[in-house]
């Protein structure tokens, strides 16, 4: 092994991904591979603070490959927010004898992955959140799962959606992006999806369209709400004033965070987790693992966190078109 980097700690952080444990098992697994060791830390940068570590062996990662949540748990923490509470992080780095760090997590836990660079402690970021909304990957670990998840709901809801001629609206997750309820609105031909990207406007993105569709013989309807835009329940009642349609709201909140991460999770999470290692192992440090055009590559933390994403508005048009 060519390495200095001889042990390394890995932890998750944010809000949790569908995946994110087959990441900490190809992260491990990898590691000791090459001869690494590695520590586990519990419940993000909370657990470096306060020193919830240990060891992690081949075994410490044996059946999760297909459990949602993180074994290592995660959480949010203010304290490493603050310049002292950094540097404290770097100091316990150094007394357990962390020569790298891997962090499973969402732009914020790189944000502060980047900071513990500032102070020496090399690190690499593994984009894991069901939001997709990591600007220089194409994909993050737990999104497809997340999605599946909120394409199986709606699916209930249509069928008693249908029997009571009514109108669902649906609020799915995406604090600041849309690509959940974009694509689940696709994928469950919901009349009209709003995500936060495209203000939008009542009279012509629902009201025209509830009324066009009724025309053609259509009774019952399902608007797709992102989390960011919210308000799904006074816009039931907005509908159901204006159309005399029944309408209620159902917000799926946490169910799309949880359950069994789907092959593409699993797969992306273990190729991810390798790469992580690998980069690591080369002596390359400071960067986040990211998709792009189906490949796993990485780039500098610095430029990822100054890098933008948008969302193909195209698809709007697809659901638009179809979706009628
Ligand atoms: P995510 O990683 O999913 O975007 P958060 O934004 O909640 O989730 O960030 C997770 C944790 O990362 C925070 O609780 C905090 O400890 C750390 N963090 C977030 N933003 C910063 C920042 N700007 N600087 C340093 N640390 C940060
Ligand atoms: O980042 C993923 C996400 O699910 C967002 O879509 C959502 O706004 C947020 O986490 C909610 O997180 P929590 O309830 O854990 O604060």
């Amino acid at each position: 092994m060519s390495t200095r980097i001889k042990t390394i700690g890995v932890l998750t952080s944010g809000g949790d991904a569908p995946g994110m444990n087959a990441a900490v098992r190809a992260v491990v697994r990898t590691a000791l591979s090459r001869g690494m060791r590695v520590m586990g830390i519990e419940r993000g940068y909370n657990g470096l603070l306060s020193g919830e570590v240990y060891e992690m062996n081949l075994r410490s990662v044996s059946e999760i490959i297909h459990r949602g949540g993180t074994v290592l748990y995660t959480a949010r923490c203010l304290e490493f927010k603050t310049l002292e509470g950094q540097q404290k992080a770097a100091d316990q780095c150094r007394e357990m004898g962390i020569d790298a760090l891997v962090v499973i997590g969402g732009d914020g836990s790189f944000r502060g992955a980047k900071d513990l660079a500032k102070l020496g402690v090399p690190c690499i970021g593994i984009p894991g959140t069901i939001d997709n909304d990591i600007a220089c990957s194409e994909y993050t670990i737990g999104y497809d799962t997340a999605m599946n998840t909120a394409v199986e709901m709606v699916d209930k809801l249509r069928d008693t959606t249908q029997s009571h001629d009514r109108c669902s609206v649906v609020e799915v997750m995406g604090r600041n992006a849309g690509y959940i309820a974009l694509n689940v609105g696709i994928a469950t031909g919901a009349l009209a999806i709003l995500i936060p990207e495209r203000p939008y406007d009542l009279e012509r993105d629902i009201m025209e369209r509830m009324a066009f569709t009724q025309k053609t013989g259509k009774k019952h309807f399902i608007v797709i709400v992102a989390e960011g835009v919210g308000h799904a329940q006074e816009l039931a009642n907005e509908i159901q004033s204006r159309t005399g349609i029944d309408s209620r709201a159902t917000v799926l909140g946490h169910v799309q965070r949880g359950g069994s991460p789907t092959l593409r999770d699993r797969v992306t999470a273990s190729t991810m987790g390798f790469h992580a290692i690998d980069l690591l192992e080369k002596g390359i440090v400071n960067r986040v693992v990211a998709v792009s055009a189906d490949k796993i590559v990485d780039y500098d933390i610095n430029v990822a966190l100054s890098m933008h994403k948008t969302i193909d508005t195209m698809l709007l048009d697809v659901a638009n078109t179809i979706s009628i």
